[in-house]
């Protein structure tokens, strides 16, 4: 994780890059730090906590107008400001940040450094301490860079300064992701486009083992061996607004009620002339040719590949298994002959995905990636994407990604089962419409939703969410909801398991949120509520059906049966929302967490 940034140009630099780190706190926000050098040298400041914190330590006398800066989320070392990039070699000369983990580092330290001291405890440290080795050994800056960076195994997007030259900055990338950007004489880095995205749309990738010298008016990309690279720069298709929060009081709200807005935009990308489903045919003929599915996705976009699965297996008939990313390499089943991979994953850049698609393309399997963000890693090496269109996720917790994924795997599952000639009842363009709809009056009823929140959730310390087939997938993921940002102990259960054991669990007003949306599993869930109020359960039930019976409900418009995950989890995300909020929880930046998973 971590998130960097970097500006040579003439304008003063900390603001720039306090705005970009701003942006980038998605991805980390235990500690930061910038470093700017003028003619008195490399200033360096950082401090632990959140970006707000670096910048009221920052000395507004100073101007300067080149720099990097860091905002971070602790691998190695606890979060401190010791342990804080940027990091500095021990004469002072060179100051670099970094975002990914070195796997070797100690294996480095004690190759290279083992006589000295190192100041802090993190893997980072060891990369600017051998650059200055190499250096002090008389190779040039870059040769030093290229040879350390030749060095490292693991993951890293770094960014250096050397305070005898105030003309470059030196970066350098493997696996995490870095985009250096093009400005008229100034250029900017960053981890992410969003970070720059007020001073230039103009960006060049960068692809694994490529370096970058970075002036005022060019660039040179190379790759460690010193060869020159040629790349044209893109144009980021982002529009500056939707990374403002806008009136919102967080982007986690405005998110969830994005989603009906989402739903709309998704039939606009995948829907023809003729009102029919929109889709490359080397996607078709990849889903076509396979006689297995494989989901492998994390957290939230595992939960949505779980919905997947049941349409994908309902409507198109092809048997699909879904995998958590970073189990899977240790459990990897049996393959079927002709395996599809699908990579679910709103940011594109999750490491344990990654890791599986690395290996997976090594064995010769197709791969497909469902993705936010176009352009991202597992976009890019995959052999197909398929984009969500939901504009950018900037709070922690997944919501509009989610519906988005489930909606684009819904197309999907549709247009399969059309090409191999099965009839379906179903018109997934229509019905998504109507689920758009149907999100719109639930994100209307927040006043009912924050009501159940206060009563059930503002001083408990642990909820069950129940429910049976694909309300127990929905369930899953109102846990993981709740959990990340109101930190309340919440398990996604199959009703029917509860006599199993955790039944045990419940007792004097223990909440229990049941989703319930199936028809042919309804009776047992609602017996399954019953059996938890018999034993003191404080019980709410989400359903499309109002009933006089157990207490509370949140009743659901009518949708598809298919689709009724699209719908049942929105009183869920508003749930968990309000219940962070009567819980003085950090809603968009719940703690130990961040946004983009770049470590395995
Ligand atoms: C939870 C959440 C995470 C992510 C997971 C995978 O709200 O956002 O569980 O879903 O880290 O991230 P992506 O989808 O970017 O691969």
């Amino acid at each position: 994780m971590c998130g960097i940034v970097g500006y040579i140009g003439t304008k003063d630099v900390k603001n720039i890059l306090i705005e970009g780190l701003r942006k980038l706190e998605y991805r980390g926000y235990d500690s930061a730090g910038i470093a700017v050098m003028n003619d008195n040298g490399v200033h360096v400041f950082k401090e632990k906590g959140r970006i707000a914190e670096l910048e009221a330590s920052v000395n507004p006398d100073i101007s300067a107008t080149m720099g990097i800066g860091h905002t971070r989320w602790a691998t190695h070392g606890e979060p401190s400001k010791y342990n804080a990039h940027p990091h500095q070699s021990f004469s002072g000369r060179f100051t670099l940040v970094h975002n990914g983990v070195i796997e070797n580092y100690e294996k480095l330290r004690n190759e290279y450094l083992a006589n000295v001291e190192l100041k802090s405890e993190t893997d980072t440290e060891v990369i600017v301490q051998l650059i200055e080795e190499f250096v002090n050994e008389g190779s040039s800056v870059e040769a030093s860079f290229r040879k350390t960076l030749s060095l490292l195994h693991g993951s890293y997007a770094l960014a250096l300064i050397d305070n005898q030259d105030a003309d470059t900055i030196y970066v350098g990338k493997n696996k995490s992701p870095l985009l250096v950007g093009i400005g008229e004489g100034f250029n900017v880095v960053a981890s992410d486009a969003m970070a720059m995205l007020k001073v230039t749309d103009q960006f060049v990738e960068l692809m694994d083992e490529e370096i970058v010298i970075v002036k005022r008016d060019r660039v040179e990309i190379k790759t460690l061996d010193g060869i020159f690279v040629h790349r044209e720069p893109f144009t980021a298709e982002l529009d500056a607004s939707d990374i403002e929060k806008g009136t919102y009081p967080h982007y986690m709200l405005k998110e969830i009620d994005e989603q009906p807005a989402v739903m709309r935009k998704i039939i606009m990308e995948y829907q023809d002339a003729n009102d029919n489903i929109k889709l490359d045919e080397d996607v078709r003929s990849a889903v076509q040719n396979s006689d297995r599915i494989y989901i492998i996705a994390c957290g939230t976009s595992y939960h949505a590949g779980l919905v997947g699965k049941q349409m994908i297996e309902k409507m198109a008939k092809i048997p699909t298994e879904v995998h958590i990313a970073s189990e899977f390499s240790y459990n990897m089943p049996l393959l079927s002959e002709k395996p599809l991979f699908i990579f679910i994953s709103q940011s594109g850049e999750t490491a344990d995905s990654r890791a599986v698609l690395v290996h997976i393309k090594k064995l010769g399997h197709r791969s497909l990636t469902i993705t936010n963000v176009a352009g991202s890693t597992l976009s890019r090496e995959a052999d197909h994407t398929l984009l969500l269109h939901a504009g950018p996720e900037i709070a922690v917790a997944s919501t509009k990604a989610y519906t988005a994924q489930i909606a684009v795997l819904a197309l999907l599952a549709v247009d399969t089962a059309k090409v191999k000639g099965i009839k379906l009842d179903f018109n997934p363009i229509q019905e998504l419409g109507i689920v758009a709809n149907a999100m719109e009056a639930l994100v209307d009823q927040k006043d009912i939703i924050e009501k159940i929140a206060r009563d059930y959730l503002s001083v408990t310390r642990s909820c069950f969410f129940i429910g049976r087939g694909i309300d127990y997938y929905v369930c899953q993921e109102a846990a993981l909801k709740l959990k990340e940002i109101s930190y309340i102990q919440a398990e996604g259960f199959a009703g029917g398991e509860l006599k199993h054991g955790t039944i045990a669990l419940i007792e004097e007003g223990t909440p229990v949120i049941a989703i319930a949306t199936q028809a042919h599993v309804n009776g047992s869930i609602r017996s399954n509520v019953k059996e938890t109020v018999a034993r003191g359960a404080h019980a709410c039930i989400v359903s499309m059906e109002s009933t006089s019976e157990t207490g509370d409900q949140i009743v659901l418009p009518e949708v598809h049966e298919y689709l009724t995950p699209l719908v049942s989890v929105v009183p869920m995300q508003l749930l968990a929302y309000y219940a962070a909020l009567h819980r003085d929880c950090d809603v968009d930046k719940p703690r130990n967490l961040a946004k983009s998973v770049t470590v395995e």
